[in-house]
C-alpha cells in the first residue's frame, strides 16, 4: 500500500482564487450580479422576492400557476408548528438573535416529517418551510423580548409584508414593504459566499438541508460576513457626526481595525447592490427626517475611497435603510438570513445534483517525533 503524501503545494488563504464547484445559480459578471442570467438591477426593479426564490430553486422565472402555488405553500408554512411555539417562547431572549435563529431552526428540524429525506421534492418542501419561517422566528423573538405575543402571520400577504408586520406589530406601509422586498431580492444569493459555501460543504456529506442552513446561519453571523450590516450602524452611531470622521479613520488605520461595510473579496470597482441601496438610503433617511445619517455615510464613502481605495459593499447602505424602516439594529443580520435562505436552499439543491464530498488538504506545520509520556512525567 503506498503512503499518503503530505500536502506541500501552495496555500490559498481564504480559498481566494479556488474554483470549488460549477454553479448556474448566480455570478458576478463585470459590473453586475446575475441570478440565473438576470441582472440584479432588472430583478430589483421588477421582481418579487417569491419570484426570485422560485428562480433560484428552479432555474427559471415562474409562470402564474407556479408562482401562485409557491405563494400558497409559503403562506401555509408561515406559522410555526404548535409544539414549536410552546418551546420557542421558553427559550432565553437575552441572546443574540442569530443564536436564537440557529437554535430554533435546529429545533424545527425535530418537527419536520421530511427532516432526513434528501430527494429533490422533500428538499424543496423543507426549503419552502424554512424560507417562510425565518421571518416568523425573528418576529416571535423580537415581540417576546418586548413581553408581547408574536403576531399571527397573514398567509395571503408576501414574505416581505409578514416580516415587517411580525417585527413592527402593525400593518406596514406599502412603500416600505416594496423597499424591504427589494432588499430581500438584493441579498438573495451571491455566488460562493462564505455562508453558501458552508451550506454546500455540509450538504456534500449528505446531511439534510436543516444542517446546511444551520451551518450557513452560523457563518453568516460573523462580522466579516452578514454581521457587518449591524456593525455598520453601530459604527455610524459611534462616529456620531461628520466632524469626527477623520479622527475615526486615523484611529482605525493606525490600530488595523476594519471599517465595517467596506472592501470585498471579489468586487474591486463597485458592488452593484450597494449602488441601489445607496439611492434607497438617501431617499429613506430623508423620509424619516434623518438625512444627516446618509450625508455622513456618503462622506465616509468618499474618504475611504480617497484614503484606502476601498468601496462600500452591500452591508454599508443597507444599515441605514433598515434603520429607516424601523428595524432594530440587532435584527439586521437576521434580515440578511431571511433573504439569503433562498440562495442557501438553491445551493443545497444544486450540490445534491452533482455531489462529491468537500475534502481539501491542509499543510501540516506542527510537531513531529514526539513520544507519549505518562501524565506524571509531562
Ligand atoms: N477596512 C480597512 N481595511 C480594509 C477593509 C476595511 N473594511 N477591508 C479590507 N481592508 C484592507 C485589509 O486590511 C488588507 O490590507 P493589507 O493588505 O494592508 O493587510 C487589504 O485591504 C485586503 O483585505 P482582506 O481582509 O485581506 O480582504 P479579504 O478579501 O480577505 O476580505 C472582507 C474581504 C469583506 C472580509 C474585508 O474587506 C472586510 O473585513 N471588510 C469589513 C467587513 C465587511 O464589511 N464585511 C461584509 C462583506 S460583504
Amino acid at each position: 500500500m503506498s503512503a499518503v503524501e503530505e500536502y506541500s503545494g501552495a496555500i490559498d488563504r481564504g480559498l481566494e482564487g479556488i474554483v470549488a464547484c460549477s454553479t448556474s445559480i448566480s455570478t458576478i459578471a463585470g459590473t453586475t450580479l446575475l441570478f440565473r442570467g438576470y441582472t440584479i438591477e432588472d430583478l430589483a426593479a421588477n421582481a418579487t422576492f417569491e419570484e426570485v426564490a422560485y428562480l433560484l430553486w428552479h432555474g427559471r422565472l415562474p409562470q402564474q400557476t407556479g408562482l401562485d402555488a409557491l405563494r400558497k405553500q409559503l403562506g401555509e408554512s408561515l406559522a410555526l408548528p404548535q409544539e414549536a411555539r410552546v418551546w420557542l417562547l421558553g427559550l432565553p431572549k437575552n441572546v443574540h438573535p442569530m443564536d436564537f435563529l440557529h437554535a430554533v431552526v435546529a429545533g424545527l428540524s425535530l418537527h419536520d416529517p421530511d427532516a432526513n429525506l434528501l430527494d429533490r421534492d422533500a428538499t424543496l418542501r423543507k426549503a419552502t418551510r424554512l424560507t417562510a419561517r425565518i421571518g416568523t422566528i425573528i418576529g416571535a423573538y423580537h415581540r417576546a423580548r418586548l413581553g408581547q405575543w408574536p403576531m399571527d402571520p397573514c398567509p395571503d400577504r408576501s414574505l416581505a409584508w409578514n416580516f415587517l408586520y411580525g417585527i413592527l406589530g402593525h400593518e406596514p406601509d406599502d412603500e416600505d414593504v416594496r423597499d424591504f422586498e427589494i432588499c430581500l431580492v438584493l441579498h438573495a444569493d451571491h455566488e460562493l459566499n462564505a455562508s453558501a459555501f458552508s451550506a454546500r460543504v455540509t450538504a456534500s456529506s449528505l446531511s439534510g438541508i436543516y444542517s446546511s442552513v444551520m451551518a450557513a446561519i452560523g457563518t453568516l453571523k460573523g462580522s466579516l460576513h452578514g454581521g457587518a450590516n449591524e456593525a455598520v450602524l453601530r459604527m455610524l452611531r459611534e462616529i456620531g457626526s461628520p466632524k469626527n470622521l477623520d479622527a475615526f479613520l486615523d484611529d482605525a488605520f493606525k490600530t488595523g481595525k476594519k471599517v465595517m461595510g467596506f472592501g470585498h473579496r471579489v468586487y474591486k470597482e463597485g458592488d452593484p447592490r450597494a449602488h441601489i441601496l445607496k439611492k434607497m438610503s438617501e431617499r429613506l433617511t430623508r423620509k424619516v427626517g434623518r438625512p444627516e445619517l446618509f450625508e455622513m455615510s456618503a462622506q465616509l464613502e468618499e474618504k475611504m475611497a480617497a484614503r484606502k481605495g476601498l468601496i462600500p459593499n452591500v452591508d454599508f447602505y443597507s444599515a441605514t435603510v433598515y434603520d429607516s424602516l424601523g428595524i432594530p439594529v440587532d435584527l439586521f443580520t437576521p434580515v440578511f438570513a431571511a433573504s439569503r435562505i433562498s440562495g442557501w436552499c438553491a445551493h443545497v439543491l444544486e450540490q445534491y445534483e452533482n455531489n462529491r464530498i468537500y475534502r481539501p488538504r491542509g499543510r501540516y506545520v506542527g510537531e513531529r517525533d514526539l513520544r507519549y509520556a505518562p501524565i506524571a512525567k509531562r
